[in-house]
């Protein structure tokens, strides 16, 4: 099975998300890392854990990360979206975790968690790219035993934070630009645009809370995320942004892809934390030169929407 470290700020879509990781057969779940985002650190935290222990993952570790972006100190949560508890005010109803919060932090536990692998390791941050960055930085070594980095991030359309901006890019610019533009491991982004097209309605909802206890406690993390998509989306149903990069973490190819050069904007205008992927055609891209600080990224950019809603569902 192939091996995954997802990195995550829990938040409604990164539970499912988990979910699908924890559960598939797919996948050897190595470890699980928490980053600030949806909710603060404490909170993304505890309900990393408590949806580890609901799909009886005590096998796990689960570490902490940073409490907050790299550079620069401004940050939005999402608890409007997510709910203040970051699970619809849902979390305590999860199961308690039977295993301790791993002593280590984030970045040495995936140091040591890629160090120790025998084949090569898929990442999949879900959340602003902190830790990653940090990662990369600090353990070269352990970085060359990344096989892909799959991260739920940006939008090559409007945003959903500013206009400009995806809200894991928009939670830590600089980081992302770090992750994206490095050299250290090939980066797959799965941006709004695509995560939006994927989105699932009633019947789908229906179906997973019918499907056993562990479909019905995640159905019912739903509430409020649910009603914020429902204004969003103009329609009943709801945006699993981050369970969609996941199922291409696990299942290469699920997501159909264009390599394309991307740079983060890292200044603080109205641009901040806005993705620029230059899907100009290519003879057009080879008359300009590309900013230096383009590198060459797997942009997701379809998929086959019944298959994806039906491995999820799966
Ligand atoms: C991303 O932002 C978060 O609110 C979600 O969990 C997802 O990772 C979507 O923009
Ligand atoms: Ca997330």
């Amino acid at each position: 099975a192939r091996k995954l470290i997802i990195d995550t700020d829990p938040g409604v879509d990164d539970a499912f998300a988990l979910a699908l990781a924890a559960l598939s057969s797919e996948v050897d779940l190595l470890g699980v890392t928490t980053v600030h985002g949806n909710v603060p650190l404490s909170a993304t935290t505890i309900n990393a854990r408590r949806i580890l222990a609901l799909c009886k993952r005590a096998d796990v570790p689960v570490a902490a990360g940073a409490a907050r972006p790299l550079v620069h100190r401004r940050r939005k949560e999402a608890g409007e979206v997510h709910g203040a508890d970051g699970l619809s005010g849902r979390s305590a109803a999860l199961p308690e975790p039977s295993r301790p919060l791993d002593e280590r932090d984030a970045v040495t536990l995936l140091a040591d968690l890629l160090e120790a692998a025998d084949e090569p390791v898929t990442i999949a941050p879900i959340g602003p790219l902190t830790n990653i960055a940090a990662l990369l930085a600090a353990h070269p070594a352990a970085a060359a035993k990344i096989e892909r980095i799959v991260i739920m991030g940006g939008a090559l359309g409007h945003g959903n934070t500013t206009a400009a901006a995806e809200f894991n890019i928009w939670s830590d610019p600089e980081a992302a630009q770090r992750v994206l533009a490095g050299d250290d491991a090939p980066c797959v982004l799965v941006p709004m645009d695509l995560t939006y097209r994927c989105a699932v309605g009633a019947a789908w909802l229906d179906e997973l809370d019918s499907s056993g206890p562990i479909g019905a406690a995640l159905h019912a993390l739903t509430p409020d995320y649910r009603e914020h998509y429902r204004g969003a989306l103009g329609w009943d149903g709801m945006v699993i942004h981050d369970a969609v990069a996941v199922a291409e973490a696990i299942r290469p190819g699920t997501l159909r892809t264009d390599r394309v050069p991307v740079q983060v904007e890292c200044s603080f205008g109205p641009g901040r934390g806005a993705t620029h992927a230059d899907r100009r055609l290519p003879a057009l891209r080879a008359s300009t030169d590309a900013p230096d600080a383009a590198s060459d990224v797997d942009v997701a950019v379809d998929t086959d929407l019944d298959a994806l809603r039906a491995l999820l569902l799966d």
